[in-house]
């Protein structure tokens, strides 16, 4: 998107992925000091690169060696571009091989910390070495540089990679074993900074109030005086593209929220508040929500249905069928807005190398533009999820509601195992809603990732008072995870779990018994369907 006030896409790097799980993480390091970025798989074109026209390139890290044929190989034309390259541990042995060097399988590999120290100045690595002449880095390599291209000087070593970081200071080619995007590396953000704003001369204009700024003048240009409808779910991406549009276009945007009995305790509610609070005090236009109550026409589809899967394909599609016909009954709508995020845009374009791409689907409205015949207006395209709370922020959105956890789309029909039926909603929605209250009380709802309650539907025997009880269970999920890919369970303390236990089966009748699950991702998911 450019704007037309400022151009905050102007300056901007290259990254050039090899596969690293990494790879995101450099961007966003990037990011953060205010420079724009995108990422390409390693195997795009010449003329690609040149119509990108980076002021610099980063040359992420690598699952392969270049010490075998036929691996990935950085474009020949990144070299004649005129501009700082930085490769980045494959980055760098691939730098190094295709630019006369050599690199060799490493008797001893390095994983993890490791210590450089420093051979000879150097203007990229000045910032780690401020202060200290051996440094922490993060290391993850089985090959190493064995001998440097002509023109390069070696500015730091480890005790298992001579050439731990090497430059080309005429033609400003750079070159690291250890990870400096990875926050075990001391310093490693001072290293990409120095990068990204001094050897590649980029000024910084990429922070939440310009991000802000031209996407609002790219949202006006691009609709016009035209209607637009979007799907509010009350998560973090479809709020803040709420929030940005009614600035941008105010009254021609319609929102609408789809209450399909499968949501948390007073959801609806509450993102109506948040949405008040935020457009208040004139800071923001008028939100114009429909809020469909399609409880029944949900409930009863998913009745008799046990089989996760086929709940949420039922769930996907009533969820399509409702919003449709909401949509359709206002008048002359163009374009359906949507809260895609950078990372859907690259996993969706992962090259055939990208081996550390997983590919997930959780899109609530896939179908949607199709068949609706609508065109897509999608504001957070190039954003990261951390950039997307940034600017949610910024516009005035409760930070409760910027840093709720995520919430599937098939909602409380995945926490409720088997056949859905609306008493076990009710009474999953009490309990997940005491241990979300006691999270938050006890200041533990920021340190994990993702909590809430499963309704399990066995039954199991209880004392309350002088009374058996033969009721159902509920399970408690608590997990920490960076990626949502990988997750560890979360050590909550026990008498946090204890306060939270006694609060669910003294005030929810129909529970007998609660548990706490103690499985990590993998082998266990983080859902329990
Ligand atoms: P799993 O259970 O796969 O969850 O370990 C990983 C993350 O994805 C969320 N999730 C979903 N989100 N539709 C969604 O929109 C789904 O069908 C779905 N299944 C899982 C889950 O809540 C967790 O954050």
């Amino acid at each position: 998107m450019q704007g037309t006030l400022r151009d905050i896409h102007a300056q901007r790097l290259l990254i050039l992925d090899f596969g690293s799980q990494y790879t995101q993480l450099i961007a966003r390091r990037v990011r953060e000091c205010g420079v724009y970025c995108e990422i390409y798989p390693f195997d795009i074109t010449a003329a690609e690169i040149a119509e990108f026209g980076p002021a610099g390139v980063i040359l992420s890290g690598g699952p392969e060696t270049v010490t075998e044929g036929a691996t990935p190989r950085i474009p020949q034309s990144v070299f004649e571009l005129g501009v700082p390259v930085l490769g980045i541990c494959y980055g760098l042995q691939a730098m190094a091989a295709q630019l006369g060097g050599e690199v060799v399988a490493s008797e001893l590999r390095e994983f993890g910390h490791a210590q450089i120290n420093s051979e000879a100045n150097s203007n990229l690595l000045a910032p780690i070495f401020a202060s200290a002449s051996a440094v922490d880095v993060w290391m993850s390599h089985g090959d190493k540089v064995a001998a440097m291209p002509a023109g390069f000087v070696c500015t730091a070593s480890s005790a298992n990679a001579p050439y731990a970081a090497i430059e080309d200071p005429q033609r400003q080619f750079f070159g690291v074993q250890f990870h400096p995007e990875v926050t075990h590396t001391d310093n490693g953000e001072a290293l990409i900074k120095r990068f990204a704003r001094e050897l590649c001369g980029c000024q910084g204009d990429w922070n939440a109030a310009n991000i802000v700024e031209d996407a609002i003048s790219s949202v006006r240009a691009l609709v016009g005086k035209d209607k637009v409808v979007l799907g509010l779910s009350g998560g973090v991406d479809s709020s803040v593209v709420a929030a940005l549009l009614a600035r941008a276009i105010g009254e021609q945007l319609t929102c609408i929220f789809v209450d399909n009995g499968l949501l948390r305790k007073n959801e609806s509610a509450e993102v109506r508040a948040a949405f008040s609070g935020a457009m208040g005090e004139g800071s923001l236009a008028e939100l114009n929500i429909i809020t469909v109550n399609a409880q029944g026409e949900f409930l009863s589809k998913l009745a008799g249905v046990d089989d996760p899967e086929a709940k949420r394909k039922i769930i996907g599609a009533t969820f399509v069928d409702v919003f449709e016909r909401e949509a359709k009954k206002l008048n002359d709508v163009n374009w359906l807005a949507q809260g895609t995020i950078y990372p859907d845009v690259i996993e969706s374009a992962a090259s055939k190398y990208g081996k550390a791409h997983v590919i997930k689907s959780h899109h609530n409205v896939g179908g949607l533009p199709e068949r609706m015949t609508l065109a897509l207006i999608e504001p957070l395209r190039e954003l990261f999820k951390d950039e997307v709370r940034k600017i949610g922020l910024h516009l005035g959105l409760p930070p409760s509601l910027i840093h709720r956890h995520p919430f599937p789309g098939p909602g409380l029909g995945v926490r409720i195992l088997g056949e859905v039926k609306p008493s076990y909603a009710e009474v999953l929605r009490d309990a997940d809603a005491i241990f979300i209250e006691e999270l938050r009380r006890a200041d533990l709802y920021e340190q994990v990732s993702q909590a809430f309650a499963v309704y399990l539907p066995v039954k199991s025997v209880g004392v309350v008072g002088d009374a058996r009880r033969y009721e159902h269970v509920i399970a408690l999920r608590a997990v920490e995870t960076i990626d949502f890919m990988t997750a560890r369970w979360a050590h909550l303390p026990y008498d946090f779990i204890e306060g939270v236990s006694n609060r669910i089966i003294n005030e929810i009748s129909a529970v007998s018994r609660v548990v706490y699950d103690v499985s990590s991702k993998p082998p266990a998911t983080i859902e329990w369907e």
